[in-house]
Protein backbone atom coordinates (compact mmCIF):
# COMPACT_ATOMS: atom_id res chain seq x y z
CA UNK A 1 0.00 0.00 0.00
CA UNK A 2 2.63 2.55 1.05
CA UNK A 3 5.30 1.79 -2.05
CA UNK A 4 4.75 3.90 -5.11
CA UNK A 5 7.07 4.47 -8.17
CA UNK A 6 9.52 5.84 -5.88
CA UNK A 7 9.72 4.34 -2.89
CA UNK A 8 9.49 0.50 -1.64
CA UNK A 9 8.79 1.29 1.88
CA UNK A 10 7.68 4.49 4.51
CA UNK A 11 10.19 5.33 6.67
CA UNK A 12 8.48 3.90 9.46
CA UNK A 13 8.25 0.53 8.28
CA UNK A 14 11.01 -1.56 8.08
CA UNK A 15 12.13 -4.09 10.80
CA UNK A 16 14.56 -6.87 11.52
CA UNK A 17 12.36 -9.27 9.49
CA UNK A 18 13.80 -6.70 6.30
CA UNK A 19 17.52 -7.28 7.16
CA UNK A 20 18.94 -8.07 3.79
CA UNK A 21 16.32 -6.47 1.55
CA UNK A 22 17.30 -3.80 -1.01
CA UNK A 23 14.86 -0.94 -0.63
CA UNK A 24 14.00 2.76 -1.55
CA UNK A 25 13.06 5.26 0.94
CA UNK A 26 11.80 9.05 0.41
CA UNK A 27 11.01 11.60 2.74
CA UNK A 28 12.83 14.50 4.64
CA UNK A 29 16.03 14.75 6.61
CA UNK A 30 15.17 14.99 10.25
CA UNK A 31 19.04 14.82 11.16
CA UNK A 32 22.47 14.54 10.00
CA UNK A 33 25.57 13.30 12.37
CA UNK A 34 28.70 12.21 11.52
CA UNK A 35 30.16 8.89 11.74
CA UNK A 36 33.69 8.36 11.36
CA UNK A 37 35.61 10.31 8.70
CA UNK A 38 33.89 8.73 5.70
CA UNK A 39 30.24 8.03 7.00
CA UNK A 40 27.36 10.11 8.06
CA UNK A 41 24.16 8.82 9.76
CA UNK A 42 20.93 10.55 8.57
CA UNK A 43 17.46 9.90 9.91
CA UNK A 44 15.21 10.02 7.00
CA UNK A 45 11.42 10.94 8.25
CA UNK A 46 8.07 10.79 6.45
CA UNK A 47 4.55 10.77 8.27
CA UNK A 48 5.30 7.39 9.46
CA UNK A 49 8.20 7.84 11.05
CA UNK A 50 12.35 7.62 10.94
CA UNK A 51 14.61 5.02 9.50
CA UNK A 52 18.56 5.72 10.15
CA UNK A 53 20.14 5.95 6.90
CA UNK A 54 23.90 5.59 6.74
CA UNK A 55 25.28 7.52 3.93
CA UNK A 56 28.67 8.53 2.31
CA UNK A 57 29.82 11.65 4.18
CA UNK A 58 30.61 13.97 0.92
CA UNK A 59 26.34 13.94 0.52
CA UNK A 60 25.67 17.35 1.22
CA UNK A 61 21.83 17.49 2.55
CA UNK A 62 20.37 19.36 5.94
CA UNK A 63 17.75 19.31 7.91
CA UNK A 64 14.51 19.33 5.86
CA UNK A 65 16.46 18.29 2.51
CA UNK A 66 14.00 16.10 0.63
CA UNK A 67 15.80 11.87 -0.36
CA UNK A 68 15.24 9.18 -2.22
CA UNK A 69 17.36 6.87 -0.68
CA UNK A 70 18.06 3.29 -1.69
CA UNK A 71 20.06 0.90 0.25
CA UNK A 72 20.28 -2.55 2.08
CA UNK A 73 18.75 -3.05 5.27
CA UNK A 74 20.91 -4.09 8.18
CA UNK A 75 20.89 -4.95 11.53
CA UNK A 76 22.42 -2.70 13.83
CA UNK A 77 25.27 -3.94 15.88
CA UNK A 78 23.63 -4.94 19.72
CA UNK A 79 25.27 -1.82 21.03
CA UNK A 80 23.75 0.47 18.30
CA UNK A 81 19.66 -0.86 18.52
CA UNK A 82 17.58 1.89 19.90
CA UNK A 83 14.83 -0.02 21.58
CA UNK A 84 12.64 3.96 21.58
CA UNK A 85 12.38 3.52 17.85
CA UNK A 86 10.27 1.27 16.41
CA UNK A 87 12.90 0.70 13.76
CA UNK A 88 15.88 0.89 15.95
CA UNK A 89 16.75 -2.67 15.40
CA UNK A 90 17.97 -1.66 11.56
CA UNK A 91 19.82 0.31 9.59
CA UNK A 92 20.28 1.38 5.94
CA UNK A 93 23.68 0.65 4.69
CA UNK A 94 24.89 1.32 1.42
CA UNK A 95 22.67 4.16 0.19
CA UNK A 96 23.13 6.02 -2.71
CA UNK A 97 21.17 9.11 -2.06
CA UNK A 98 19.42 11.27 -4.63
CA UNK A 99 18.89 15.04 -3.41
CA UNK A 100 14.91 15.90 -4.75
CA UNK A 101 15.25 18.87 -3.36
CA UNK A 102 17.03 21.38 -1.08
CA UNK A 103 15.66 23.16 1.66
CA UNK A 104 15.98 26.35 3.41
CA UNK A 105 16.78 26.42 7.31
CA UNK A 106 13.06 25.71 8.83
CA UNK A 107 12.75 28.35 11.68
CA UNK A 108 11.83 25.80 14.22
CA UNK A 109 13.12 22.01 14.53
CA UNK A 110 10.48 19.71 13.30
CA UNK A 111 10.67 17.79 16.34
CA UNK A 112 8.69 17.36 19.20
CA UNK A 113 10.51 18.86 21.74
CA UNK A 114 10.24 21.85 20.17
CA UNK A 115 6.85 22.31 21.90
CA UNK A 116 7.63 26.09 23.43
CA UNK A 117 7.40 27.47 19.41
CA UNK A 118 4.61 30.22 19.92
CA UNK A 119 1.54 29.64 18.31
CA UNK A 120 2.00 32.63 15.89
CA UNK A 121 5.14 31.13 14.39
CA UNK A 122 3.19 27.71 13.98
CA UNK A 123 0.26 28.63 12.74
CA UNK A 124 2.36 30.85 10.35
CA UNK A 125 5.04 27.74 9.12
CA UNK A 126 1.88 25.19 9.55
CA UNK A 127 2.78 23.19 6.63
CA UNK A 128 6.04 22.53 8.10
CA UNK A 129 3.96 21.99 12.10
CA UNK A 130 2.24 19.56 10.67
CA UNK A 131 5.39 17.49 9.62
CA UNK A 132 5.60 16.71 13.13
CA UNK A 133 4.74 13.75 14.34
CA UNK A 134 2.14 15.16 17.01
CA UNK A 135 0.04 16.74 14.26
CA UNK A 136 0.68 13.83 11.63
CA UNK A 137 -1.09 12.04 14.90
CA UNK A 138 -3.89 14.00 15.73
CA UNK A 139 -4.93 14.71 12.00
CA UNK A 140 -4.82 10.81 11.44
CA UNK A 141 -6.83 10.54 14.26
CA UNK A 142 -9.36 13.06 13.18
CA UNK A 143 -9.96 11.37 9.52
CA UNK A 144 -10.16 7.63 11.59
CA UNK A 145 -12.72 9.37 13.68
CA UNK A 146 -15.03 10.98 10.83
CA UNK A 147 -14.46 7.60 8.74
CA UNK A 148 -16.01 5.71 11.72
CA UNK A 149 -19.23 8.16 11.96
CA UNK A 150 -20.03 7.82 8.35
CA UNK A 151 -19.81 4.14 8.35
CA UNK A 152 -21.93 4.61 11.71
CA UNK A 153 -24.69 6.31 10.61
CA UNK A 154 -24.42 4.49 7.20
CA UNK A 155 -25.19 1.32 9.15
CA UNK A 156 -28.57 3.14 10.62
CA UNK A 157 -30.10 3.96 7.34
CA UNK A 158 -28.87 7.66 7.85
CA UNK A 159 -29.13 9.69 4.31
CA UNK A 160 -26.18 11.96 3.65
CA UNK A 161 -27.69 15.01 1.98
CA UNK A 162 -25.39 18.33 1.49
CA UNK A 163 -26.77 21.64 2.49
CA UNK A 164 -25.86 24.74 1.09
CA UNK A 165 -23.27 27.20 2.29
CA UNK A 166 -25.34 30.12 1.04
CA UNK A 167 -28.24 31.00 3.35
CA UNK A 168 -30.46 33.82 4.52
CA UNK A 169 -29.55 35.22 7.73
CA UNK A 170 -31.34 33.87 10.37
CA UNK A 171 -31.27 34.51 14.17
CA UNK A 172 -29.96 30.88 15.59
CA UNK A 173 -28.08 32.70 18.06
CA UNK A 174 -24.57 33.23 17.86
CA UNK A 175 -23.16 36.20 15.11
CA UNK A 176 -23.47 35.19 12.01
CA UNK A 177 -20.61 35.74 9.25
CA UNK A 178 -22.44 37.59 5.75
CA UNK A 179 -21.67 37.68 2.53
CA UNK A 180 -22.39 40.37 0.36
CA UNK A 181 -24.61 39.94 -3.08
CA UNK A 182 -23.02 41.23 -6.41
CA UNK A 183 -26.16 40.66 -8.33
CA UNK A 184 -28.39 42.24 -5.79
CA UNK A 185 -26.18 44.56 -4.39
CA UNK A 186 -27.29 45.49 -0.17
CA UNK A 187 -28.63 42.23 -0.01
CA UNK A 188 -26.37 39.60 1.68
CA UNK A 189 -26.34 35.77 2.08
CA UNK A 190 -24.95 34.22 5.92
CA UNK A 191 -22.55 31.05 6.12
CA UNK A 192 -24.96 28.43 7.83
CA UNK A 193 -23.91 28.41 11.91
CA UNK A 194 -25.36 25.09 11.23
CA UNK A 195 -27.91 23.02 8.84
CA UNK A 196 -30.82 23.30 11.71
CA UNK A 197 -33.41 24.64 9.00
CA UNK A 198 -32.60 22.99 6.33
CA UNK A 199 -32.49 19.27 8.20
CA UNK A 200 -35.54 19.83 9.17
CA UNK A 201 -36.99 20.42 5.70
CA UNK A 202 -35.50 17.70 5.10
CA UNK A 203 -37.65 15.92 7.53
CA UNK A 204 -40.29 17.94 5.89
CA UNK A 205 -39.49 16.14 2.59
CA UNK A 206 -39.68 12.71 3.59
CA UNK A 207 -35.93 11.86 3.89
CA UNK A 208 -36.12 10.35 6.71
CA UNK A 209 -32.99 9.88 8.60
CA UNK A 210 -30.69 12.53 7.31
CA UNK A 211 -26.47 13.07 8.45
CA UNK A 212 -24.30 15.07 7.41
CA UNK A 213 -20.27 15.71 8.21
CA UNK A 214 -21.24 19.69 8.02
CA UNK A 215 -19.12 22.62 8.25
CA UNK A 216 -20.41 25.37 10.36
CA UNK A 217 -19.75 28.96 10.66
CA UNK A 218 -19.84 31.51 14.08
CA UNK A 219 -18.91 34.87 14.08
CA UNK A 220 -17.88 33.85 18.16
CA UNK A 221 -14.90 35.22 20.79
CA UNK A 222 -12.66 32.08 19.87
CA UNK A 223 -11.70 29.72 22.87
CA UNK A 224 -10.44 26.18 24.14
CA UNK A 225 -13.48 24.55 22.37
CA UNK A 226 -14.36 27.40 19.64
CA UNK A 227 -13.55 28.28 16.04
CA UNK A 228 -14.92 30.44 13.33
CA UNK A 229 -15.44 27.49 11.36
CA UNK A 230 -15.88 24.18 12.89
CA UNK A 231 -17.49 20.67 12.02
CA UNK A 232 -20.22 18.81 12.99
CA UNK A 233 -22.12 15.22 13.00
CA UNK A 234 -25.46 17.12 12.23
CA UNK A 235 -28.29 14.90 12.11
CA UNK A 236 -32.37 14.66 11.89
CA UNK A 237 -34.96 11.60 12.57
CA UNK A 238 -38.34 11.55 11.61
CA UNK A 239 -40.63 9.51 13.05
CA UNK A 240 -38.72 9.77 16.58
CA UNK A 241 -38.68 10.45 20.50
CA UNK A 242 -35.86 11.03 22.32
CA UNK A 243 -34.40 8.06 23.42
CA UNK A 244 -34.28 7.13 19.64
CA UNK A 245 -32.06 10.08 19.10
CA UNK A 246 -29.75 9.23 22.00
CA UNK A 247 -29.54 5.93 20.37
CA UNK A 248 -28.35 6.62 17.17
CA UNK A 249 -25.75 9.64 18.11
CA UNK A 250 -24.35 7.16 21.26
CA UNK A 251 -23.48 4.49 18.33
CA UNK A 252 -21.51 7.17 16.30
CA UNK A 253 -19.62 8.51 19.49
CA UNK A 254 -18.74 4.53 20.45
CA UNK A 255 -17.79 3.94 16.67
CA UNK A 256 -15.70 7.18 16.54
CA UNK A 257 -14.11 6.67 20.09
CA UNK A 258 -13.04 3.02 19.36
CA UNK A 259 -11.59 4.21 16.11
CA UNK A 260 -9.45 6.14 17.93
CA UNK A 261 -8.78 3.53 20.39
CA UNK A 262 -10.79 4.27 23.26
CA UNK A 263 -13.57 1.96 24.65
CA UNK A 264 -16.79 3.95 25.99
CA UNK A 265 -18.51 2.73 28.98
CA UNK A 266 -22.34 3.34 29.58
CA UNK A 267 -23.61 6.78 28.32
CA UNK A 268 -25.42 7.57 31.57
CA UNK A 269 -28.57 9.98 31.79
CA UNK A 270 -29.40 12.87 33.67
CA UNK A 271 -31.95 15.75 34.30
CA UNK A 272 -30.92 19.16 33.83
CA UNK A 273 -32.09 19.49 37.13
CA UNK A 274 -30.18 17.13 38.20
CA UNK A 275 -27.29 18.10 37.28
CA UNK A 276 -27.49 21.28 38.42
CA UNK A 277 -28.32 20.24 41.95
CA UNK A 278 -25.35 18.13 42.35
CA UNK A 279 -22.59 19.56 40.00
CA UNK A 280 -24.02 23.25 39.63
CA UNK A 281 -23.19 23.51 35.91
CA UNK A 282 -25.32 21.76 32.79
CA UNK A 283 -22.22 19.93 31.89
CA UNK A 284 -21.38 17.96 34.52
CA UNK A 285 -17.39 16.47 34.76
CA UNK A 286 -18.45 13.01 35.93
CA UNK A 287 -14.70 12.08 36.14
CA UNK A 288 -14.23 13.16 40.01
CA UNK A 289 -16.85 13.87 43.14
CA UNK A 290 -16.79 16.97 45.48
CA UNK A 291 -20.60 16.94 44.44
CA UNK A 292 -22.96 20.20 45.51
CA UNK A 293 -24.64 18.89 49.30
CA UNK A 294 -27.67 20.08 50.60
CA UNK A 295 -27.18 21.96 53.75
CA UNK A 296 -30.48 24.34 53.68
CA UNK A 297 -32.62 22.33 56.44
CA UNK A 298 -29.01 22.23 58.66
CA UNK A 299 -29.10 26.06 58.92
CA UNK A 300 -32.99 26.56 59.11
CA UNK A 301 -33.01 27.88 62.89
CA UNK A 302 -29.70 29.37 62.36
CA UNK A 303 -28.03 32.24 64.13
CA UNK A 304 -25.54 33.17 61.53
CA UNK A 305 -26.70 35.77 60.11
CA UNK A 306 -25.34 34.97 56.45
CA UNK A 307 -26.97 31.99 55.89
CA UNK A 308 -30.22 33.13 58.47
CA UNK A 309 -33.46 32.78 55.90
CA UNK A 310 -31.34 31.68 52.90
CA UNK A 311 -33.46 29.31 49.86
CA UNK A 312 -30.87 27.10 49.42
CA UNK A 313 -27.59 26.31 51.49
CA UNK A 314 -25.33 23.93 50.00
CA UNK A 315 -21.05 23.26 50.38
CA UNK A 316 -18.78 21.14 49.02
CA UNK A 317 -15.66 19.27 50.42
CA UNK A 318 -12.38 19.98 48.14
CA UNK A 319 -10.40 17.36 49.84
CA UNK A 320 -7.39 18.14 51.15
CA UNK A 321 -6.59 21.45 50.32
CA UNK A 322 -6.71 23.06 53.58
CA UNK A 323 -2.88 23.12 54.25
CA UNK A 324 -2.18 24.33 50.59
CA UNK A 325 -4.92 27.47 50.82
CA UNK A 326 -3.78 29.82 52.96
CA UNK A 327 -5.49 33.47 53.51
CA UNK A 328 -4.27 34.52 50.00
CA UNK A 329 -5.88 31.62 47.98
CA UNK A 330 -8.80 31.87 49.89
CA UNK A 331 -9.49 35.35 49.78
CA UNK A 332 -9.20 34.78 45.72
CA UNK A 333 -11.90 32.31 46.22
CA UNK A 334 -13.99 34.16 47.82
CA UNK A 335 -13.31 37.00 45.07
CA UNK A 336 -14.04 34.28 42.52
CA UNK A 337 -17.82 33.43 44.08
CA UNK A 338 -18.38 37.15 44.59
CA UNK A 339 -17.97 37.70 41.07
CA UNK A 340 -20.57 34.87 39.79
CA UNK A 341 -22.85 36.45 42.12
CA UNK A 342 -22.82 35.08 45.53
CA UNK A 343 -22.85 37.00 48.33
CA UNK A 344 -19.94 35.97 50.17
CA UNK A 345 -18.51 32.22 50.59
CA UNK A 346 -17.77 30.60 54.16
CA UNK A 347 -14.80 28.39 53.81
CA UNK A 348 -13.91 25.58 56.73
CA UNK A 349 -10.95 23.93 57.32
CA UNK A 350 -11.01 21.14 59.35
CA UNK A 351 -8.85 20.40 62.54
CA UNK A 352 -7.15 17.44 63.22
CA UNK A 353 -9.69 17.12 65.82
CA UNK A 354 -12.55 17.66 63.31
CA UNK A 355 -13.21 20.88 64.70
CA UNK A 356 -13.68 23.63 62.15
CA UNK A 357 -10.73 26.70 61.86
CA UNK A 358 -12.96 29.73 60.06
CA UNK A 359 -13.14 33.06 61.08
CA UNK A 360 -16.93 31.93 60.95
CA UNK A 361 -16.85 28.87 63.16
CA UNK A 362 -18.02 30.60 66.57
CA UNK A 363 -21.39 31.77 64.68
CA UNK A 364 -22.28 27.85 63.99
CA UNK A 365 -24.09 25.94 66.84
CA UNK A 366 -22.45 22.48 67.91
CA UNK A 367 -25.31 20.70 66.12
CA UNK A 368 -24.90 22.88 62.72
CA UNK A 369 -21.17 21.88 63.26
CA UNK A 370 -22.12 18.21 64.04
CA UNK A 371 -24.28 18.22 60.48
CA UNK A 372 -21.71 19.55 58.31
CA UNK A 373 -19.14 17.94 59.90
CA UNK A 374 -21.65 14.53 59.05
CA UNK A 375 -22.99 15.37 55.50
CA UNK A 376 -19.53 16.50 53.74
CA UNK A 377 -17.60 13.13 55.18
CA UNK A 378 -15.09 15.82 57.00
CA UNK A 379 -11.27 14.61 57.47
CA UNK A 380 -8.94 16.71 59.07
CA UNK A 381 -7.00 18.70 56.42
CA UNK A 382 -10.38 19.17 54.43
CA UNK A 383 -11.32 22.31 53.08
CA UNK A 384 -15.30 23.01 52.86
CA UNK A 385 -17.03 25.72 50.59
CA UNK A 386 -20.66 26.81 51.54
CA UNK A 387 -23.11 29.08 49.98
CA UNK A 388 -26.39 30.39 50.50
CA UNK A 389 -28.45 32.29 48.20
CA UNK A 390 -31.12 31.23 45.76
CA UNK A 391 -30.85 27.47 44.34
CA UNK A 392 -29.59 29.06 41.09
CA UNK A 393 -26.62 31.06 42.10
CA UNK A 394 -25.78 28.75 45.06
CA UNK A 395 -25.58 25.48 42.44
CA UNK A 396 -23.71 27.86 39.73
CA UNK A 397 -21.15 29.11 42.37
CA UNK A 398 -20.21 26.17 44.14
CA UNK A 399 -20.36 24.85 40.47
CA UNK A 400 -17.90 26.83 39.45
CA UNK A 401 -15.67 26.15 42.18
CA UNK A 402 -16.25 22.51 42.31
CA UNK A 403 -14.49 22.89 38.42
CA UNK A 404 -11.99 25.09 39.45
CA UNK A 405 -10.51 23.10 42.66
CA UNK A 406 -11.12 19.23 41.52
CA UNK A 407 -11.11 19.50 37.36
CA UNK A 408 -8.52 17.23 35.96
CA UNK A 409 -7.35 18.16 32.24
CA UNK A 410 -10.05 17.41 29.70
CA UNK A 411 -8.70 14.86 27.89
CA UNK A 412 -7.95 12.67 30.99
CA UNK A 413 -9.08 9.06 31.19
CA UNK A 414 -11.53 7.87 32.84
CA UNK A 415 -14.03 9.21 30.27
CA UNK A 416 -17.78 9.83 31.31
CA UNK A 417 -20.31 10.49 28.61
CA UNK A 418 -23.43 11.71 29.98
CA UNK A 419 -27.08 12.97 28.46
CA UNK A 420 -27.96 15.72 30.13
CA UNK A 421 -31.95 15.64 29.70
CA UNK A 422 -34.66 17.82 30.23
CA UNK A 423 -33.47 21.03 29.66
CA UNK A 424 -35.78 24.35 31.34
CA UNK A 425 -38.03 25.77 27.60
CA UNK A 426 -37.27 28.98 28.81
CA UNK A 427 -34.01 30.31 30.57
CA UNK A 428 -34.57 33.78 32.15
CA UNK A 429 -36.37 37.12 30.42
CA UNK A 430 -35.21 39.23 28.22
CA UNK A 431 -34.93 42.53 29.52
CA UNK A 432 -36.48 44.65 27.09
CA UNK A 433 -39.41 42.51 25.82
CA UNK A 434 -40.08 41.41 29.24
CA UNK A 435 -40.75 38.04 27.53
CA UNK A 436 -38.85 34.45 28.17
CA UNK A 437 -35.86 34.04 25.94
CA UNK A 438 -35.99 30.53 24.72
CA UNK A 439 -33.54 28.02 26.13
CA UNK A 440 -32.52 26.07 22.97
CA UNK A 441 -34.17 27.34 19.43
CA UNK A 442 -37.75 28.61 19.37
CA UNK A 443 -38.61 25.42 17.49
CA UNK A 444 -38.11 23.21 20.24
CA UNK A 445 -40.91 20.76 21.77
CA UNK A 446 -41.93 21.54 25.41
CA UNK A 447 -41.92 18.37 28.05
CA UNK A 448 -45.22 16.82 26.75
CA UNK A 449 -46.41 16.60 31.16
CA UNK A 450 -45.29 20.72 30.99
CA UNK A 451 -46.95 21.79 27.75
CA UNK A 452 -50.36 22.91 29.91
CA UNK A 453 -47.74 25.30 31.21
CA UNK A 454 -46.30 27.42 28.91
CA UNK A 455 -48.73 30.14 29.82
CA UNK A 456 -49.43 30.16 33.68
CA UNK A 457 -45.66 29.37 34.46
CA UNK A 458 -43.14 29.39 31.57
CA UNK A 459 -40.15 29.17 33.41
CA UNK A 460 -40.96 25.74 35.46
CA UNK A 461 -41.60 24.19 31.78
CA UNK A 462 -39.09 21.79 30.58
CA UNK A 463 -38.12 21.34 26.69
CA UNK A 464 -37.40 18.01 25.10
CA UNK A 465 -34.08 19.43 24.78
CA UNK A 466 -30.89 17.06 25.56
CA UNK A 467 -26.40 17.60 25.09
CA UNK A 468 -23.86 15.04 24.76
CA UNK A 469 -21.51 15.85 27.41
CA UNK A 470 -18.17 14.34 27.88
CA UNK A 471 -15.79 15.22 30.50
CA UNK A 472 -16.98 18.50 31.20
CA UNK A 473 -17.18 19.46 27.83
CA UNK A 474 -20.50 19.82 25.88
CA UNK A 475 -20.18 17.88 23.11
CA UNK A 476 -23.65 18.69 21.23
CA UNK A 477 -27.40 19.59 21.47
CA UNK A 478 -30.12 18.31 20.24
CA UNK A 479 -34.06 18.29 20.96
CA UNK A 480 -37.18 16.95 19.25
CA UNK A 481 -38.59 19.67 17.67
CA UNK A 482 -42.17 21.13 16.96
CA UNK A 483 -44.21 20.28 13.90
CA UNK A 484 -47.58 21.31 14.74
CA UNK A 485 -48.14 24.78 13.53
CA UNK A 486 -50.76 25.74 16.68
CA UNK A 487 -48.10 24.88 19.25
CA UNK A 488 -45.25 26.57 16.99
CA UNK A 489 -47.25 29.75 16.94
CA UNK A 490 -48.28 29.59 20.86
CA UNK A 491 -44.35 29.47 21.62
CA UNK A 492 -43.97 32.63 18.96
CA UNK A 493 -46.59 34.45 21.22
CA UNK A 494 -45.19 33.71 24.10
CA UNK A 495 -41.58 34.89 23.00
CA UNK A 496 -43.73 38.43 21.72
CA UNK A 497 -42.87 37.32 18.14
CA UNK A 498 -45.91 38.17 16.06
CA UNK A 499 -47.06 37.18 13.11
CA UNK A 500 -45.61 39.85 10.75
CA UNK A 501 -41.99 39.16 12.33
CA UNK A 502 -42.85 35.48 12.05
CA UNK A 503 -43.02 35.27 8.15
CA UNK A 504 -40.13 37.58 7.59
CA UNK A 505 -37.38 35.72 9.58
CA UNK A 506 -39.09 32.34 9.31
CA UNK A 507 -41.43 32.41 6.71
CA UNK A 508 -39.60 29.99 4.36
CA UNK A 509 -39.29 27.39 7.25
CA UNK A 510 -42.51 27.78 8.73
CA UNK A 511 -44.84 27.68 5.72
CA UNK A 512 -43.53 24.26 5.05
CA UNK A 513 -44.33 23.14 8.46
CA UNK A 514 -48.55 23.34 6.86
CA UNK A 515 -47.72 20.23 4.15
CA UNK A 516 -47.58 17.79 6.39
CA UNK A 517 -44.30 17.37 9.11
CA UNK A 518 -43.56 14.48 10.74
CA UNK A 519 -42.85 14.25 14.20
CA UNK A 520 -39.04 14.78 14.17
CA UNK A 521 -35.68 15.48 16.18
CA UNK A 522 -32.13 15.53 16.12
CA UNK A 523 -28.69 16.33 17.46
CA UNK A 524 -25.28 17.82 16.32
CA UNK A 525 -22.16 17.25 17.95
CA UNK A 526 -18.91 19.02 17.44
CA UNK A 527 -16.30 16.94 15.80
CA UNK A 528 -13.51 18.99 16.75
CA UNK A 529 -14.15 18.50 20.46
CA UNK A 530 -14.55 15.32 20.33
CA UNK A 531 -11.52 14.74 18.31
CA UNK A 532 -9.41 16.90 20.41
CA UNK A 533 -10.49 14.77 23.95
CA UNK A 534 -9.95 11.61 22.13
CA UNK A 535 -6.41 12.81 20.63
CA UNK A 536 -5.37 14.00 23.91
CA UNK A 537 -5.36 17.64 23.33
CA UNK A 538 -7.23 20.68 25.21
CA UNK A 539 -7.17 22.96 22.27
CA UNK A 540 -9.72 22.50 19.23
CA UNK A 541 -6.43 24.00 17.24
CA UNK A 542 -4.45 21.14 17.64
CA UNK A 543 -7.07 18.77 15.86
CA UNK A 544 -7.42 21.39 12.79
CA UNK A 545 -5.20 21.33 9.93
CA UNK A 546 -5.32 25.21 9.16
CA UNK A 547 -6.96 27.17 12.35
CA UNK A 548 -7.36 30.80 13.20
CA UNK A 549 -5.74 32.40 16.44
CA UNK A 550 -7.42 33.35 19.19
CA UNK A 551 -7.64 36.89 17.37
CA UNK A 552 -9.51 35.57 14.44
CA UNK A 553 -6.39 35.72 12.36
CA UNK A 554 -4.46 33.20 9.84
CA UNK A 555 -1.04 33.88 9.74
CA UNK A 556 0.00 31.62 7.17
CA UNK A 557 -2.63 33.49 4.52
CA UNK A 558 -2.53 36.59 6.35
CA UNK A 559 -6.42 36.05 6.73
CA UNK A 560 -8.81 38.63 6.56
CA UNK A 561 -7.19 40.52 4.13
CA UNK A 562 -8.66 43.73 2.70
CA UNK A 563 -10.27 43.91 -0.94
CA UNK A 564 -9.10 46.15 -3.97
CA UNK A 565 -11.52 49.13 -4.30
CA UNK A 566 -12.92 47.41 -7.56
CA UNK A 567 -14.25 43.84 -5.80
CA UNK A 568 -16.02 46.89 -3.25
CA UNK A 569 -17.46 48.65 -5.83
CA UNK A 570 -18.82 45.43 -7.73
CA UNK A 571 -20.58 44.95 -4.56
CA UNK A 572 -21.78 48.26 -4.22
CA UNK A 573 -19.99 48.21 0.04
CA UNK A 574 -17.79 51.44 1.44
CA UNK A 575 -15.80 51.40 3.86
CA UNK A 576 -16.03 53.50 6.66
CA UNK A 577 -12.45 54.49 8.19
CA UNK A 578 -11.84 52.22 11.43
CA UNK A 579 -13.78 53.73 14.63
CA UNK A 580 -11.04 55.20 17.18
P1 LIG B 1 -25.24 23.79 18.98
O1 LIG B 1 -25.27 25.24 18.66
O2 LIG B 1 -25.35 23.42 20.42
O3 LIG B 1 -26.43 23.02 18.26
O4 LIG B 1 -23.92 23.16 18.39
C1 LIG B 1 -23.66 21.77 18.48
C2 LIG B 1 -22.21 21.51 18.80
O5 LIG B 1 -21.33 22.11 17.87
C3 LIG B 1 -20.10 22.40 18.51
N1 LIG B 1 -19.79 23.82 18.38
C4 LIG B 1 -18.56 24.31 18.16
N2 LIG B 1 -17.37 23.70 18.01
C5 LIG B 1 -16.30 24.47 17.77
N3 LIG B 1 -16.34 25.81 17.65
C6 LIG B 1 -17.51 26.48 17.79
N4 LIG B 1 -17.54 27.81 17.65
C7 LIG B 1 -18.69 25.73 18.07
N5 LIG B 1 -19.99 26.04 18.27
C8 LIG B 1 -20.64 24.88 18.46
C9 LIG B 1 -20.26 22.05 19.96
C10 LIG B 1 -21.76 22.08 20.13
O6 LIG B 1 -22.17 21.28 21.20
N6 LIG B 1 -28.39 22.88 15.16
C11 LIG B 1 -28.13 22.60 16.58
C12 LIG B 1 -28.16 21.12 16.87
C13 LIG B 1 -29.55 20.52 16.82
O7 LIG B 1 -30.44 21.02 17.54
O8 LIG B 1 -29.72 19.51 16.12
C14 LIG B 1 -26.76 23.15 16.92
O9 LIG B 1 -26.00 23.58 16.10
O10 LIG B 1 -19.71 20.76 20.18
P1 LIG C 1 -20.67 39.08 56.58
O1 LIG C 1 -21.73 38.70 57.55
O2 LIG C 1 -21.20 39.65 55.30
O3 LIG C 1 -19.52 39.83 57.18
O4 LIG C 1 -20.03 37.69 56.14
C1 LIG C 1 -19.44 36.80 57.06
C2 LIG C 1 -18.80 35.68 56.29
O5 LIG C 1 -19.81 34.93 55.62
C3 LIG C 1 -17.84 36.13 55.19
O6 LIG C 1 -16.79 35.18 55.13
C4 LIG C 1 -18.67 36.10 53.94
O7 LIG C 1 -17.86 35.82 52.80
C5 LIG C 1 -19.59 34.94 54.25
N1 LIG C 1 -20.89 35.11 53.60
C6 LIG C 1 -21.69 36.20 53.57
N2 LIG C 1 -22.81 35.98 52.88
C7 LIG C 1 -22.72 34.70 52.45
C8 LIG C 1 -23.54 33.86 51.69
N3 LIG C 1 -24.70 34.27 51.20
N4 LIG C 1 -23.11 32.59 51.41
C9 LIG C 1 -21.92 32.16 51.87
N5 LIG C 1 -21.11 32.90 52.61
C10 LIG C 1 -21.48 34.15 52.91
Amino acid sequence: MSATSMRTHQCGELRAEHVGQTVTLTGWVATRREHGEKLAFVDLRDHSGVTQCVVDNTVDVRAEYVLQVTGVVAARPDENVNTKLPTGAIEIQQCSVVILNAAEPPPFPISERADNVAENTRLQYRYLDIRRERMQKNLRIRAAVNSAIRSAMEAQGFVEVETPMLVPSTPEGAREFIVPSRQQPGSFYALPQSPQLFKQLLMVAGVDRYYQIARCLRDEDLRADRQYEFMQLDAEMSFVEQDDVHTAIGNAVIAAARAAGHETGEIVKMTWHEAMNRFGVDKPDLRFGMELTELTDVFSATEFKAFAGAACIKGINAGGKAEEYGRNKLDGLTDRAKKMGAKGLVWLKVAADGTFESPVAKFLSEAEAAAVRERLSAQPGDLILIVADEWSTTCEVLGQLRNDLGRPPVFEGPYRYLWVVDFPMFVGVDEASGRPKPGHHPFTQPHPEDVHLLESDPMNVRSQAYDLVLNGWELGSGSIRIHQPELQARIFDLLGIDEEEQQRKFGFFLNPFRYGAPPHGGFAFGIDRLVAILAGEENIREVIAFPKTQSGADPMTNAPTPVSAKQLDELGIRVLPPKS
